[in-house]
């Protein structure tokens, strides 16, 4: 199991993103996460491929971006020009999954697959041996800071065994309110990846707050 922090920019000081991604970069995250939104798919607005492209000049970090964007497969090019190293599409957003994620890989990228709080983890039956990673959302997406949502340890649970089963080596990872009491028990339950915003860019020490994540 890996076990990898992916600290969340939307919740980093945009006045200063520079600032915030040099912290990253001295940090034990080995994953900097990046949260596209486009008003339509979540109710939020968050930032798109000029800053994506700026991100990249930035940092040496596995750039893990999460389209929360309808029709994603129009964009993959886009996103693979900025640089990014995974693209994360919404199984709701998607209707040609299969299609789009083997576009991802002909792009020299890693593709995952995104769930919803309420979609089921039974809904990845038949993707689960073609992508790098699923990520279950456990906040309803659109916004930092939102409390996390109990349920997600089951999903983590059965995911795993569906991996299993399937032969999969696809990575598990979880967002949204992850915190420093969540993190062992996701861990504990077969996340590899977790994203947090608020913990730690709203944290006085975000270098303790991403170790305290991974402890
Ligand atoms: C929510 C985003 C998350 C968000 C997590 O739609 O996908 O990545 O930034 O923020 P926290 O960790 O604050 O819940
Ligand atoms: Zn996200």
């Amino acid at each position: 199991m890996a076990k990898i922090v992916a600290p969340s920019l939307l919740s980093a000081n945009f006045g200063n993103l520079a600032a915030d991604v040099e912290m990253v970069n001295k940090s034990d995250a080995e994953w900097l996460h990046l949260d596209i939104m486009d008003g339509v798919f979540v109710p939020n607005i968050s930032f798109g491929i000029p800053v994506v492209k700026a991100v990249r000049k930035l940092t040496d970090k596995f750039l893990d971006t999460h389209l929360m964007i309808v029709e994603p497969d129009k964009y993959i090019d886009r996103f693979a020009d900025c640089g990014v190293d995974m693209l994360n599409l919404h199984y709701e957003a998607c209707t040609h999954l299969h299609r789009a994620i083997q576009h991802i890989h002909s792009r020299d990228m890693k593709a995952g697959v995104t769930l919803n709080p309420s979609s089921p983890v039974s809904l990845l039956e038949d993707i689960v041996c073609d992508v790098d990673m699923v990520l279950l959302m456990a906040v309803n997406p659109g916004f930092g800071g939102q409390p996390f949502i109990e349920n997600t340890y089951n999903k983590v649970t059965q995911l795993k065994e569906l991996l299993l089963r399937k032969n999969s080596n696809a990575l598990i990872e979880v967002d949204g309110g992850v915190n420093h009491t969540n993190a062992p028990k996701l861990f504990e339950a077969g996340a590899d990846v977790l994203v947090a915003g608020q913990y730690v860019f709203g944290s006085k020490n975000p270098h303790e707050a991403i170790r305290k994540l991974l402890q």
